[in-house]
């Protein structure tokens, strides 16, 4: 990364009213503080890893895949943070290996109210508040089908049920607790880019995705006024355990594994170079958490090497 430019420091032989003085004083400390981080991000120095310093974050699907990712990302940047998940065994045991006084592990089925406004609760007497909810758990469904007229209707309930009322319940437990101890808090959910695009998932997971897009905008709309921020992260494919699971049904080859996973979500993409990771989307999660993000609410962050930005023109 070039170096930026040293500040030249423009000595005036005219004697400064003090208006200019408190401005010159002001625009040099800010030049200081920019030039301290750049050489922090450069050196790779601690001082740069501590974005979430202080803050107390909830991550449901914490136990895996994205989730799992993201649990790492904020704890090496600081934060407090809840693994909630319904894979107790999967959370229990990064909690243990992160072996840390400020990772928790809380069984929570986003899909009951019960259990999401416990989670929050549990957040609030351990830590006295929560900075940072991120509603990520979510589930493709059972049925394969992008075929409206043939939906079989008990999934799609499933499916909206967990994706997109979890969400739901996400959060408003969470605002509700933000409004309660006046934290000006970030919350984040995981939608996809199935939020923007027809055809790429099945019909549910797809309606699923795109009520996030609501939710957050509804949201951001109502809770900007409390210095609440409420956003949502669109990634294309990840290889996690959700994908290999997918593919290895639409492929019906059960041993697929997730190198195979990896090659069939790099074929679809048009950025070259990178493969789509849990860490890239952890990386923006943790961007939306983190006070670098202090004026983006309403957002819909997609990661997805531009490709639903692009379209690969027309077949000649
Ligand atoms: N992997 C991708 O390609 C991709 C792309 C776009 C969006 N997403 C979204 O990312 C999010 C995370 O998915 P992932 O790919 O990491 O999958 P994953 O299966 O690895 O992780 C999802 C986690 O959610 C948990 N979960 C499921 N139902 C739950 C419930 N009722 N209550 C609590 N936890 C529950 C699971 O136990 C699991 O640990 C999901 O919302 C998914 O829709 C994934």
């Amino acid at each position: 990364m070039p170096r930026p430019p040293p500040v030249a420091r423009r000595e005036s032989a005219m004697p400064k009213t003090q208006i200019e003085s408190v401005l010159i004083q002001s625009y040099e400390s800010s030049m200081s503080v920019g030039c301290y981080q750049y050489q922090d991000m450069e050196s790779g120095s601690s001082a740069s890893n501590y974005r979430l310093e202080g803050k107390v974050a909830i991550i449901t699907g914490g136990a895996s895949g994205i989730g799992e990712a993201s649990v790492r990302l904020f704890v090496q940047n600081g934060a407090s943070v809840v693994i909630a998940d319904v894979q107790d065994e999967k959370g229990l045991e990064l909690a243990k290996e992160l072996c840390s006084d400020t990772v928790v592990y809380k069984r929570c089925d986003v899909t009951q109210e019960s259990d999401v406004e416990a989670l929050v609760d549990f957040a609030i007497k351990k830590w006295g508040k929560l900075d940072i909810m991120f509603n990520n758990a979510g589930i493709l469904g059972k049925s394969l089908t992008k075929e409206v007229s043939t939906m079989d209707m008990d999934d799609f309930d499933h499916v909206m049920l967990v994706n997109t009322r979890g969400m739901v319940l996400g959060v408003k437990h969470a605002s509700k607790a933000m409004l309660q101890t006046k934290t000006k808090g970030s919350i984040i959910c995981t939608s996809s880019i199935a939020s923007i695009s027809g055809g790429l998932a099945t019909t549910a997971y797809t309606i699923s995705k795109h009520a996030v897009l609501g939710l957050i905008r509804a949201a951001s709309s109502d809770l900007g006024r409390y210095g609440i921020r409420v956003n949502c992260i669109s990634p294309a494919g990840v290889v996690t355990p959700l994908v290999v699971e997918f593919l290895q049904k639409v492929t019906s080859n059960p041993s697929l594994t997730p190198a195979q996973a990896q090659d069939a979500c790099d074929e679809t993409s048009c950025f070259v170079g990178h493969s789509l990771s849990a860490l890239d989307i952890a990386h923006a999660a943790l961007y939306l958490a983190s006070d670098n993000a202090a004026f983006v609410s309403g957002l819909n962050l997609v990661v997805d090497g531009g490709f639903t930005a692009s379209h690969q023109g027309f077949k000649k």
